[in-house]
């Protein structure tokens, strides 16, 4: 179960990090030293997805201790610098959570911080391979051991993860096993994590898949077409409302319309249990320049006002089943986290 690439790694005292915005068409590691172009980075989604955020965000800190020592900086200044380095995005908890951690062992020395980072992206491949095997079990026992057709949205796999994945993990899983009949990637707006980044990554794994327009999604499954679908998360609330890449939430909806299950898989340090509800999940809206232009070229009309929300929540009742690393939450059967 090894990944071919790792999208974050740690060395030389430098973040390495497989440049997502030029994938597929190319496959650069840029390095970093500087928490400014850190947080650059993780903004623009040189680096993004949940789990691999919350990863990126501790060996961050270290980050950010390395070069408050080489330029003499204030420990107010490197405290500033952590809380920009929390902040640069707001919806996936796991960056805040695990930028907070490391803070709190900045007083112990930075190697006590670099090791906690090198903890948490360990425990994370492991919560890849715990919930792939989880996420096949449920999806065998539920829809029988039969080749599936499963419908995926945004990128959840070895790129947002130090792992396999999570949605994309189980589904690498189910074709390990033989259970895979396609995949139907949404390509995903208005950057494109699904055709640049699953169909990638669904290539290098020999699965067989197809792209379709988010807009597709809906007709796809009510057609019956789609077996069940399976998305990651970037937060979710006790009850189990779940936020997602925007568009995940109209594919909740068809899979309800259409009586197929809707599963979510993310790792316990995307379950945010201080929140009772989706409702007091921040989520991050987005420029304007994401929808008027594509790649630096116009496409709508100079000035136009957008709506550009990167995340959606998707209501526990439009959930079948939310899997971890721990078990498979029975969310439509009322259980909660
Ligand atoms: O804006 P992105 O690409 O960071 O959004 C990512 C997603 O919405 C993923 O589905 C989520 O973080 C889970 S990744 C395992």
């Amino acid at each position: 179960m090894s990944t071919l690439f790792m999208a974050i790694e740690w060395k030389e005292n430098r973040i390495f990090l497989l440049d997502q915005t030029a994938l597929p068409i190319a496959e650069n590691y840029i390095s970093y030293d500087s928490i400014n172009d850190l947080i650059i980075a993780i903004q623009k989604l040189v680096v993004r997805g949940a789990p691999a955020l919350g990863v990126t965000g501790a060996y961050g800190v270290v980050l950010a201790m390395d070069e408050a020592a080489r330029k003499g900086l204030s420990a107010e200044q490197l405290e500033k610098n952590i809380d920009n380095l929390r902040d640069a995005r707001p919806t996936a908890v796991n960056l805040a959570l695990a930028v907070e951690k490391a803070r709190k062992q900045v007083i112990n020395g930075r190697d006590s911080v670099l090791a906690l980072a090198q903890e948490l992206a360990n425990k994370d491949k492991q919560s890849s391979t715990d919930m792939r095997n989880i996420g096949a079990h449920w999806l065998i026992q539920t829809l029988g051991e039969r080749p599936l057709t499963l419908l995926t949205h945004c990128n959840t796999g070895s790129l947002a993860t130090t792992g396999t994945g999570t949605a994309l993990g189980v589904i690498k899983e189910m074709h390990r096993r033989g259970f895979v009949k396609e995949i139907y990637a949404d390509e995903t707006r208005p950057l494109l994590q699904g055709s640049r980044l699953t169909a990638w990554e669904l290539m290098k794994s020999e699965i067989p898949y197809r792209i379709e327009a988010d807009g597709a999604a809906a007709m796809a499954i009510l057609s019956g077409r789609i077996d069940a679908v399976l998305i990651g998360a970037d937060r979710i609330a006790k009850n189990g409302d779940s936020a997602n890449k925007i568009g995940s939430l109209g594919v909740a909806l068809a899979c309800h319309a259409a009586g197929i299950p809707f599963l979510v898989v993310a790792p316990e340090s995307t379950v945010d249990r201080s929140i009772a509800t989706g409702s007091e999940i921040h989520i991050e809206i987005r420029g304007d320049e994401e929808l008027t232009h594509f790649k630096g070229l116009q496409v709508a009309p100079l000035g136009a006002k957008t709506f550009n929300p990167a995340f959606d929540v998707t209501p526990a009742k439009y959930i079948s089943v939310v899997i971890t690393e721990l078990k498979a939450y029975e969310i439509a059967k009322g259980e909660t986290l």
